[in-house]
């Protein structure tokens, strides 16, 4: 990085720790108990997607990748959502499925216990058109799922001068083109107050609001078209991808799509850089530093912390590799065991094998400071995520063998996973492991005189 950039990261880590210290922090109020007895409403007060399809083709077969479409059908969110049932009794299911289903915990659907083969069509659609474009109001503080929905005819989006059509009337709201509308959802506290996911509140930190930069502008980007078949032509009409880290990990539409794009995002979101002495003797200790930051080639890529979300789970690594002359390994951090995990406290067969493991995530913990492994069990989360344009130094002193000549190689990655094995093991979805991609997001090769 150059000295130019440097001073500028500085200066807004600086701006960033002016701006969270005089953050308000207010607990988003948890979403309202079941009452299957008498619900809110039915599902016939809402619309399916594939009626949406006709006049608006782009925005449904975007939609029907996105890992929205897939929140009420993932695996993973299943088999998580049985365990806490399991555990706490079934007063864990509204909570879930108010975010992930909110027609289905709306219409009383999802009460504790539910039975999943029973849901009706549309609840097994998830977040779906006609629930985001019928939220007519985002309550204050942004977060758990706190928002009013006005199902009916009238879709409300940030079309200031929608053209008339026969099967809907439309209504503009400005909050379609603000962070807000994204938040209520992405932004989770559990019933200890433990803050789940921060993405929004990180947004939020970032002070990314005053420079007008929203959720939507990286994450729904533009392109000039039509907003439905039978309007006028736009400049301006939002892509409905909502690409980020994940992918499904069973048969969906596009998915090797959705992959890709993915994938893409994550090998543009990072820098890394490594400092290191350009000669270092045999038999000596060889000194390195490793650093990420939340920035590509300097300028902001990622609105809130690196990785961010349900970061208990991601895995963000730095792996380093360092080779003798002839290719033969002499040290390594960040490898997997023969299981596919890293070898940090996870590791089934080679439990805290790897003292030097640098790895970007959230830790949950019980009452008592030990680590756990799901939401309802957490008291308190600790991170140590990369806030926007931040960046965090690793620094490892590696011992080189005594009989080195020419030169040594290091080979220094920085890797993510959305799932590591232990988990899907721990949710009894080993079958799915070898179905999450490891990305690497940036890669440095570097040769060192011996001397
Ligand atoms: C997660 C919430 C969400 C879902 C699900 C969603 N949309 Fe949107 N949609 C938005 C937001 C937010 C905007 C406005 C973005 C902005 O102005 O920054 C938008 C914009 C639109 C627009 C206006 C034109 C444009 O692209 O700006 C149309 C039409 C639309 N969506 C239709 C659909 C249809 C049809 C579906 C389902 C196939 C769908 N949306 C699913 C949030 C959603
Ligand atoms: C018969 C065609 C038709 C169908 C079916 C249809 N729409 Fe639309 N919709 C339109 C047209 C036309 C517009 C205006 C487009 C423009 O002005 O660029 C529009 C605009 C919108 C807008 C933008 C409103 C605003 O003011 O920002 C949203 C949101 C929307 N539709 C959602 C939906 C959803 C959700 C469904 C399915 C439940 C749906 N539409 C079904 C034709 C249709
Ligand atoms: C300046 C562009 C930018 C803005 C603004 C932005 N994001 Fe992101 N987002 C990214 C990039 C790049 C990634 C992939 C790298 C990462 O995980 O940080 C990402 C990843 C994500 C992920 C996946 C995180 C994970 O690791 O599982 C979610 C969820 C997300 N964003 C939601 C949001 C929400 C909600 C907002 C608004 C509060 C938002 N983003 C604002 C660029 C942006
Ligand atoms: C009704 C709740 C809800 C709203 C509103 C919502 N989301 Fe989401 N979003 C979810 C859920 C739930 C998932 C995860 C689904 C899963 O993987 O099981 C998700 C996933 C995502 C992802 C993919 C995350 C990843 O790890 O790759 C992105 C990106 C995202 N949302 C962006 C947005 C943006 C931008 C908005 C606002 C326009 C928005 N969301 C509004 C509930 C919501
Ligand atoms: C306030 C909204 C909200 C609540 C409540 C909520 N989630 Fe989520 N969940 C999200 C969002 C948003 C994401 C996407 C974030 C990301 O991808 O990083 C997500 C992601 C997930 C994922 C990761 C999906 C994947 O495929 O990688 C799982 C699993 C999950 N949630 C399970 C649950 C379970 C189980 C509960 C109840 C104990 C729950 N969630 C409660 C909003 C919520």
């Amino acid at each position: 990085m150059t000295k130019l950039k440097k001073t500028s990261v500085s200066f807004f880590a600086l701006f960033i720790l002016l701006f969270s210290a005089c953050q308000k922090n207010e607990n988003p109020k948890l979403p309202t108990p079941p009452d299957s007895n008498s619900p809110k409403f039915k599902a016939t007060d809402f619309t399916a997607p594939e009626q949406c399809a006709s006049c608006h083709p782009n925005h449904y077969n975007e939609w029907r990748s996105s890992m929205h479409a897939y929140s009420f059908v993932d695996p993973v969110f299943f088999a998580m959502h049985e365990r806490g049932q399991k555990e706490t009794n079934g007063k864990l299911d509204q909570f879930c499925t108010k975010c992930h289903s909110p027609i289905a915990s709306l219409t009383g659907e999802t009460p504790p216990f539910f039975n999943r083969s029973a849901l009706s069509p549309i609840s097994q659609q998830g977040v779906q058109c006609d629930l985001c474009h019928t939220i007519t109001k985002v309550n204050n503080p942004v977060g758990n799922a706190d928002f009013e929905l006005t199902p009916g005819n009238i879709k409300y989006g940030s079309l200031a001068n929608p053209a008339a059509n026969s099967f809907h009337q439309s209504a503009f709201n400005a909050e379609f083109d603000r962070s807000r509308i994204c938040g209520v959802c992405h932004e989770v506290k559990n019933d200890f107050s433990a803050a789940l996911e921060e993405t929004y509140s990180e947004w939020t930190r970032a002070s990314l609001a005053g420079m007008s930069f929203d959720c939507q502008d990286c994450h729904m980007p533009i392109y000039a078209g039509q907003a439905a078949t039978n309007g006028p032509q736009r400049d301006k009409v939002h892509r409905h991808y909502f690409v980020g880290v994940d992918v499904p990990l069973v048969d969906f539409p596009d998915a090797a799509l959705q992959r890709q794009m993915a994938e893409k995002l994550l090998k543009t979101s990072a820098d890394l850089s490594v400092s290191s002495p350009d000669s270092v003797a045999a038999g000596g200790i060889f000194k390195l530093s490793v650093t990420v930051a939340n920035s590509r080639n300097g300028v902001f890529s990622a609105g809130h912390s690196l990785p961010s979300g349900v970061t208990a789970e991601r895995q963000m690594w730095i792996a380093v590799i360092v080779r003798d002359q002839n290719g033969r390994m002499i040290y390594q951090s960040g490898g997997l065991d023969a299981n596919g995990d890293l070898m940090d406290q996870h590791s089934a067969l080679n439990p805290n094998a790897d003292p030097n493991l640098t790895i970007f995530r959230q830790i949950m913990r019980d009452e008592n400071g030990k680590e756990v492994l799901f939401f309802w069990q957490a008291k308190a989360v600790e991170n140590n995520l990369i806030p926007p344009l931040a960046e965090r130094t690793a620094n490892y002193q590696i011992q080189l063998p005594p009989n080195l000549a020419g030169e040594i190689s290091l080979e220094i990655t920085l890797r993510f996973r959305t799932l590591p094995p232990y988990f899907l093991r721990e949710l009894g979805l080993s079958d799915l492991v070898a179905n999450v991609p490891i990305v690497d997001m940036e890669k440095i090769l570097k040769q060192i005189k011996i001397n």
